[in-house]
């Protein structure tokens, strides 16, 4: 099964994007991180960063045909994308929404998620170990669909 990994807007900053906040580590190590932990778990991915709400919307839209599960940081777009969650609504394969900082502990304005209306789970707070967590959860919630 494919699952899509979709990052939002400036995670392709990541390394040098207030390292205070997310690290040192770039987009690159990101992905790495997630396509050796698919490997383990016998799953096939497909990682994408843009900066643009529409490009997401598309790439989440497309996932309907093409994927198995999305694994989503919509970055700034969780706080302000209605278009986004509903993209997301549309989508009948589990979704989860990921955030390397813990939004909650940070200023208001990012403790309302639009995606997390429509995610089947959401991880913060965990870093990069988000991703993998979310990897991990996906191959068990396709493995039970299966049986
Ligand atoms: C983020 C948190 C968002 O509030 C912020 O706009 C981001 C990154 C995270 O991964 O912690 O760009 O999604």
């Amino acid at each position: 099964p494919l699952i899509l990994v979709l990052n939002g807007p400036n995670l392709n900053l990541l390394g040098t994007r207030e390292p205070e906040i997310y690290g040192t580590a770039t987009l690159d190590d990101l992905e790495t991180l997630c396509a050796e932990t698919a490997e383990g778990l016998g799953l096939a991915i497909e990682c994408r960063q843009t900066n643009l709400e529409g490009e997401l919307i598309t790439w989440v839209q497309e996932a309907r045909e093409r994927a198995a599960g999305v694994v989503i940081n919509p970055a700034g777009y969780s706080h302000t994308s209605v278009a986004l969650m509903d993209a997301i609504s549309a989508l009948e394969i589990p979704v989860i929404e990921v955030h390397l900082s813990n939004i909650h502990k940070r200023e208001s304005f990012r403790h309302h998620s639009y995606v997390s209306h429509a995610a089947t789970g959401v991880i913060c707070g965990l870093g990069f170990a988000g991703y993998r967590l979310a990897l991990i959860a996906l191959s068990d919630i396709l493995e039970e669909e299966d049986d």
